[in-house]
């Protein structure tokens, strides 16, 4: 999606976006719609606009987690503090809102899990009737009952993974004329790419040396860059971060893809899809990314990279992620294990400024915290994942001679 900045007063722009902060006002109040400049929806009356609050996620200092990946430092841009758990949140209250300009009555999506559970919501809030597709089983359940929650027709597809189901889908969308709100709607990557407006902004303008996210449909690095592509064409910063996707390598196409690209510097590579994409992180169990071709555009346009990390990596990094007090869900902590990587080969410096994006909320999936801090987690080939960080729960007494005599032991 394009834009004529041509005429605007974009030097007012940092101002203006700062003072919204203080004010009341829904659209303000919304970490996407501050920077409505920026958006496609100019002139659009606000109460057609479905917000939830969304945006207006921290930047968080974690020590421990810098520690864990050889940085002096390290920020997090935690996105799961959007009212649904997720970065989702940014781009949906965009999607939803033109399928409203648009006068749709049913919306679809189909989903890992987060896409969905933010879709629910939006539609729901805005009167419209949800309709969600998921792969039957990997799903985490804390994203299924939110689509059940938020009120969604939920079609869980049999013996069909997210790929399958999405061609399935497109097929039924151009027959039904019903309104699809994956990644590859325009208005969800626009509303996303506030993130990076955001950021920058919370960070007084300080444009970071690395940025750094879990990919899975890669909706997401091109949302990014679009956004840092945009303020800087808009000379709103003079400088990009470098953007660094980092998938899980049992489904890691854009990784093997990249790896080729970047080092024969060759364009028309054939992208090879993964056709049966494994990873405990289901959020970005995806073999067959739609938006694979702008993210290797902002990845050559950022002098980015790509990475991947095994399942032991990931659950480990999300362990420390937990225990700097941030936590977050599977898929975004592969950002720090990717980071950690990238730090031992040399190739981000430690004294770097690097911000990794948490995608999800911690509570979206209890049930691998649960497993890893038992023991009990496998990875999908069944090997066994190392507790390296496990904090398994204990079994007491109803005593407190007991409970006393066990406390005395740890202060020991
Ligand atoms: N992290 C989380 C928590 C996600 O839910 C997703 C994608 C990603 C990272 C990857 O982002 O696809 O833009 O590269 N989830 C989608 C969904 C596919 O259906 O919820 P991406």
């Amino acid at each position: 999606m394009e834009y004529d900045w041509n005429e605007a007063n974009t030097s007012s722009w940092k101002e203006l976006w700062r003072e919204r902060r203080m004010d009341n006002s829904p659209l303000n109040q919304s970490g996407v719609w501050r920077y409505r400049e920026m958006l496609p929806f100019e002139g659009a009356p606000p109460d057609r606009i479905i917000t939830l609050r969304e945006g207006s996620t921290p930047l968080l200092r974690g020590p421990l987690a810098a520690e864990y990946a050889g940085l002096r430092q390290i920020t997090f841009k935690h996105q799961g503090f959007n009212p649904t758990g997720s970065f989702k949140d940014n781009g949906m209250t965009c999607g939803v809102s033109q399928a409203v300009r648009l006068g749709k009555q049913i919306v679809a999506c189909v989903s890992t899990g987060n896409t969905s559970a933010s879709m629910a919501a939006y539609a729901s809030a805005a009167g419209l009737k949800p309709l969600i597709f998921l792969p039957h089983g990997n799903i985490s359940f804390g994203k299924l009952a939110q689509a059940l929650e938020y009120g969604a027709l939920t079609l869980q597809v049999k013996g069909a993974n997210f790929d399958e189901i999405l061609a399935l889908v497109r097929q039924i969308a151009d027959r039904s004329g019903i309104y699809l709100l994956n990644s590859i709607n325009p208005f969800r990557i626009e509303g996303q790419k506030t993130m990076a407006l955001e950021m920058l902004d919370q960070n007084d303008w300080q444009v970071p040396d690395w940025v750094v996210m879990p990919g899975g449909n890669l909706g997401n690095a091109a949302a990014f860059g679009k956004g840092f592509l945009e303020l800087r064409e808009l000379g709103l910063i003079d400088r990009l971060p470098r953007i660094a996707v980092v998938q899980a390598s049992g489904s890691a196409p854009f990784y093997s893809y990249m790896q080729v690209r970047l080092a024969t510097a060759k364009a028309q590579q054939g992208f090879a899809p993964v056709t049966a994409p494994e990873t405990l992180a289901t959020a970005i169990r995806i073999g067959d990314p739609v938006s694979w071709p702008k993210a290797e555009s902002v990845l050559l346009r950022t002098n980015g990279l790509a990475e991947s990390v095994t399942e032991q990596e990931i659950a480990d990094a999300k362990a420390i992620i937990g225990r700097s007090g941030i936590g977050c869900e599977p898929a975004s902590a592969a950002t720090l294990a990717g980071i950690r990587k990238l730090v031992a080969t040399g190739t981000i410096n430690p004294t770097d400024r690097v911000v990794a994006v948490l995608t999800g909320n911690v509570l979206k999936d209890p049930d691998y915290i649960y497993r890893y801090h038992t023991g009990e987690l496998k990875t999908p080939a069944n090997a066994a994942i190392t507790s390296t960080y496990g904090n398994p729960p204990q079994m007491v007494d109803s005593n407190p001679e007991t409970i006393i005599e066990l406390l005395q032991k740890l202060a020991n």
